[in-house]
């Protein structure tokens, strides 16, 4: 037994250390191994390693005489803050990370772990694909994955970190995460590689401008969050795990309730101006309502006019949905209606109640809005809100104009409670627009246009948008002093904690994707 349990031990030390040459290498190109990502993102000493020993079994150039264990991932689980978490992380020293036939099983296994331990699952990618020497198989190990992140969607939070490359159909798997964390200069997500792009296109691009974090986290949208660094990334995947609950049946985990209900913010009466055109920082807004003024934004760089964040208020987390008046002056347009759709879609699928500030002028004008598809990206937001069940509060902080209105979970979509601000300023479109339509041919015909111009704007904005107007038809519920809105808002939601909307049976409802 001695002997037995000496070359046990000195065998697992030789697997976990790796070969040094590329530990060294992986090192060089900024990157930290596997093994040192997983003690960054979980809690010291709580790993527990499965399949270890796995290798494969496949015969191929470069692969018969040489089967490490592991097979290029290290899989497992682990808790974060106490709380449990699957995880796999691909391992770049071994086969490029590739994803061979024993990979793909060993992730299959514990993404079906997570989802029979109602565990979050997050996913550390770091490879070059499709293990190309096992053709078919590797790709059916794909598919095994994809499968699985779409049965587990709405289930568990599935979390995918991008810490090197990920090419070719491995992409996917971010793509259908929850949330998809980036790092830059070192991770690169992309379908097709750079000498497929310059045999296609003819033009020489870099790993990094066709699909570095810059790309996915402020054009396409790809990335949820982008960090410098890997230590602040995974800090901040760490920080994610601890705002979201382990699956759909569970409650977020929520924090000992702090006095937000009798809370007066006197800031938030200085912050927004009273001129509807006037540009300010939302952000500050939402600092002044959520606890410690601490808020985690998805997609901070991209879609900027419209800011989602998880945060907590009064102990309990909630989702933020609010428009930007400091970027294009908070108008939705396509990009922000897919971001803040999907956001509410995730809150919504794991319980987490919404709070939609509204400050917005419309959708975005255009022949370029039109023919990227406005119509169809404003739908998906207006389809999330209205299948929504969670509790759902909207303030109106200023103005809410249009279709716009109804898409920011106005009372006719669905919010439970609306509160408005005496700025508010609610209607189907500006009383200089509203006037010029309603009597145009007056105004063609005046003697003096301008004047009369003037007479009626006011005597619409008179009779039309003042700040009782919504609260006079009941579709706000109270004008509230700003000062007051942190303790309306967490009253709002003590109220509406135990809500409970069971939608009617279908197979699935048909979001305009
Ligand atoms: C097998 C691979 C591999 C792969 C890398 N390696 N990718 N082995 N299959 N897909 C191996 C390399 O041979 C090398 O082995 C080691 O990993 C390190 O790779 P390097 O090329 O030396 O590293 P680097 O210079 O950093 O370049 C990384 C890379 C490059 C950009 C990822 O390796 C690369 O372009 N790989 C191929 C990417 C690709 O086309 N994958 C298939 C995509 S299609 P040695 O023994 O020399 O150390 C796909 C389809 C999925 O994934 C479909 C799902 C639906």
């Amino acid at each position: 037994m001695q002997a037995l349990r000496e070359r046990l031990g000195a065998r697992r030390r030789e697997v976990v250390a790796g070969r040094r040459e590329a530990v060294d290498r992986q090192h060089a190109l900024g990157k930290r191994t596997a093994r040192e990502r997983l003690e960054l993102l979980l809690d010291e000493g709580s790993f527990t390693e499965i399949e270890l020993y796995r290798r494969h079994q496949a015969h191929g150039p470069k692969l018969g005489g040489h089967r490490p264990h592991t097979d290029g991932v290290i899989t497992g689980s682990g808790t974060i803050y106490g709380r449990r978490v699957f995880v796999y992380a691909q391992d770049f020293t071994v086969f490029g990370g590739s994803l061979g036939e024993a990979h793909a099983a060993k992730i299959h296994k514990v993404m079906d772990l997570a989802v029979d331990n109602g565990a979050p699952l997050i996913g550390l990618n770091d490879s070059g694909g499709a293990r190309i020497q096992e053709g078919v198989m590797s790709l059916h190990g794909y598919g095994g994955i994809f499968r699985r992140i779409v049965q587990a969607s709405g289930v568990i939070p599935q979390i995918s970190v991008v810490l090197g490359p990920c090419a070719g159909g491995a992409a996917y798997s971010p793509a259908l995460a929850d949330f998809t964390f980036m790092v830059r200069d070192t991770a690169q997500m992309y379908l097709t590689g750079p000498d497929v792009v310059e045999a296609v296109s003819g033009r020489r691009v870099s790993h990094d401008e066709l699909g570095g974090a810059g790309v996915h986290g402020s054009q396409s949208g790809v990335a949820s969050f982008v960090y410098d660094d890997e230590a602040d990334c995974l800090e901040d995947v760490r920080y994610l795990v601890s705002l979201l609950p382990g699956n759909n049946l569970e409650p977020p985990p929520a924090c000992p309730p702090c006095g937000a209900d009798s809370d007066v913010r006197p800031r938030l009466a200085e912050i927004v101006p009273v001129e509807p055109n006037r540009p300010y920082d939302m952000r500050l807004v939402i600092e002044e309502l959520v606890d410690d003024g601490d808020f985690l934004e998805v997609h901070e760089g991209w879609a900027r006019n419209v800011v989602c964040a998880l945060a907590r208020l009064d102990g309990e987390v909630v989702g933020v949905v609010a428009n930007q008046p400091l970027v294009l002056a908070g108008v939705l347009d396509a990009d922000a209606a897919q971001k803040a759709a999907r956001f509410v879609r995730f809150c919504d699928a794991f319980g987490i109640p919404l709070v939609t500030l509204v400050d917005v002028p419309g959708f975005l004008p255009g022949v370029d809005q039109e023919r990227e598809g406005i119509i169809r990206h404003g739908a998906k937001l207006l389809y999330a809100y209205c299948e929504a069940t969670v509790p759902r509060v909207q303030v109106i902080v200023r103005k809410a104009y249009g279709g716009a209105y109804i898409v920011m979970d106005s009372r006719s979509v669905g919010t439970d409670l609306s509160l408005a601000w005496p700025t508010n300023e609610i209607a189907v479109m500006g009383a200089e627009g509203a006037v010029n339509v309603l009597f145009r041919k007056e105004l063609a015909t005046a003697a003096d246009p301008a004047t009369l111009r003037a007479e009626l704007t006011e005597e619409y904005a008179r009779q039309l948008v003042h700040p009782y107007y919504a609260a006079e038809r009941g579709v706000v519920d109270d004008v509230i002093d700003p000062v007051q809105t942190r303790s309306a808002v967490a009253r709002g939601l003590a109220m509406l904690r135990n809500k409970r909307r069971e939608p009617p049976r279908r197979k699935h409802g048909n979001i305009p994707l």
